[in-house]
């Protein structure tokens, strides 16, 4: 994790902003903080794929120089709706990379997949904050994105709400003091299923997720608990921490988001209404906490915590994350792309939901040993990957 001493000095309103991915689950949470915060930012640009309205309607109240639509289809609707506004419309997978090169000093980067791979590596490139939700461009490229921040003097700060928690209680000026983190895990909608009551789950019940309000590609990880296995890459990652200095927990009732544990024994823990808001306004306001209106954590209504370790045979996804982030190279990249596809083709009901793990651990045996070194290394990998799991759907 790197944090250069001119972002730490930084932090005078107003905060020149860019949401990538402003129409999603994380996206709308921001502009929600933002629209709470009048004069406090300025918005340099707004991007989504084909949500025009919602753009729209974040345009109009934001203010942002630019808006821009991934998907070439949608550009017409967006130029006809922002006419008269002043604010450029634009569209393609370009545009967006643009968007995120645009002088913002701090970037939401809340693309779902490895879409948002490309124009965070742009916002990272001219040594920007990126508050980061986007965690399938950090599991797929880890290694290259992490070289990036640190050649280009960027700071990452994380959105996942583990991945904050653990930012707010690690010593950074200490490592080698850190045992190890326990990342919890809500275990999902399926945590008591049996994996035969697994194998009938619908979609609508698998993006039913009992405690978070999530993006559907996020819920269905959450139900395979892949989720946890993209969080455990993202961890090695973002703190330096080898594979045995990473648990995972089950806590159902998502109140303790992280745990530290220190050589003494001692286990500091970051806790909090399961509310998105906390996090992404710890990255937004970094390195100043914000008022937010997130509910209060009512410990005495809660009553008891509860932890459990997690299942390794009903949910193989937490092995196979493990596996890949131990092997290193192209194996994380072809777990994330293979996920990707597979939740996909779930989604559209084409498999069924213990296919989708299965699917992805075919294609991890499918492709073996590819060294990664470049974005183009990451991208034809990504592509191998995709058209691999493309195959095992049908
Ligand atoms: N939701 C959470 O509570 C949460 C928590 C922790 C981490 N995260 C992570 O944050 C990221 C976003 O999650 P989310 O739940 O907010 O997802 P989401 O609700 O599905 O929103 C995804 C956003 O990305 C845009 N997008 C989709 N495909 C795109 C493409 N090909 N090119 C450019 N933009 C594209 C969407 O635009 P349209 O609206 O136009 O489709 C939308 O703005 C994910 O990586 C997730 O793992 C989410």
């Amino acid at each position: 994790m790197v944090v250069t001493e001119a972002h730490k000095q930084s932090g005078t309103a107003p905060r020149r902003v860019t949401i990538l991915g402003s129409t999603g689950s994380i996206g709308c949470n921001t502009v929600d903080l933002i629209e709470r915060a009048p004069g406090k930012y300025v918005i340099e640009a707004l991007t989504a794929n084909n949500n025009v309205e919602e753009l729209t309607r974040q345009a109009l109240k934001l203010k942002p120089r630019i808006a821009v639509v991934a998907d070439p289809a949608s550009y017409g609707d967006l130029k006809r709706a922002l006419a008269g506004s002043g604010i450029e419309a634009a569209a393609g997978p370009e545009a967006v990379a643009d968007a995120a090169a645009r002088p913002a000093e701090w970037v939401m980067a809340s693309i779902v997949g490895t879409a948002g791979l490309v124009p965070t590596l742009k916002a990272i490139e001219r040594g920007a904050i990126v508050g980061l939700a986007n965690k399938e461009c950090l599991v797929s490229a880890g290694d290259l994105l992490m070289a990036e921040i640190k050649r280009c003097g960027a700071t990452l700060i994380p959105v996942d709400s583990e991945h904050s928690a653990i930012f707010q209680i690690f010593d950074f000026d200490d490592p080698g003091k850190i045992r190890r983190i326990i990342l919890t895990a809500s275990g999902g909608p399926f945590r008591q299923m049996t994996s035969r009551q697994m194998a009938a789950v619908t979609p609508e019940q698998a993006v039913d997720h009992p405690n978070w309000d999530m993006g559907a590609k996020i819920s269905i990880d959450s139900a395979t608990m892949m989720n946890k296995g993209l969080e455990l890459i993202e961890a090695h990652h973002l703190f330096g921490l080898g594979g045995p200095q990473i648990d995972i927990l089950v806590h159902p009732q998502s109140v303790v988001h992280s745990m530290v544990e220190y050589v003494d024994g001692s286990v500091l823990a970051q806790l909090g209404a399961p509310d998105m808001r906390t996090p992404i306004s710890y990255a937004l306001g970094w390195p100043k906490r914000l008022e937010t209106p997130a509910a209060r954590l009512e410990l005495e209504k809660i009553g008891s915590l509860t932890f459990e370790a997690p299942d390794p045979d009903r949910f193989p996804a937490l092995r196979l994350a493990r596996e890949c982030m131990m092997q290193g190279g192209a194996a994380p990249t072809v777990l994330n792309a293979a996920n990707e596809i597979a939740v996909e083709g779930f989604l559209c009901g084409k498999i069924g939901f213990l296919d989708i793990v299965r699917i992805v651990e075919e294609t991890l045996g499918k492709i073996t040993g590819t060294a990664i070194h470049t974005l183009q290394d990451v991208l034809c990998v990504d592509l191998e990957a995709r058209k691999i799991a493309g195959d095992f759907l049908e």
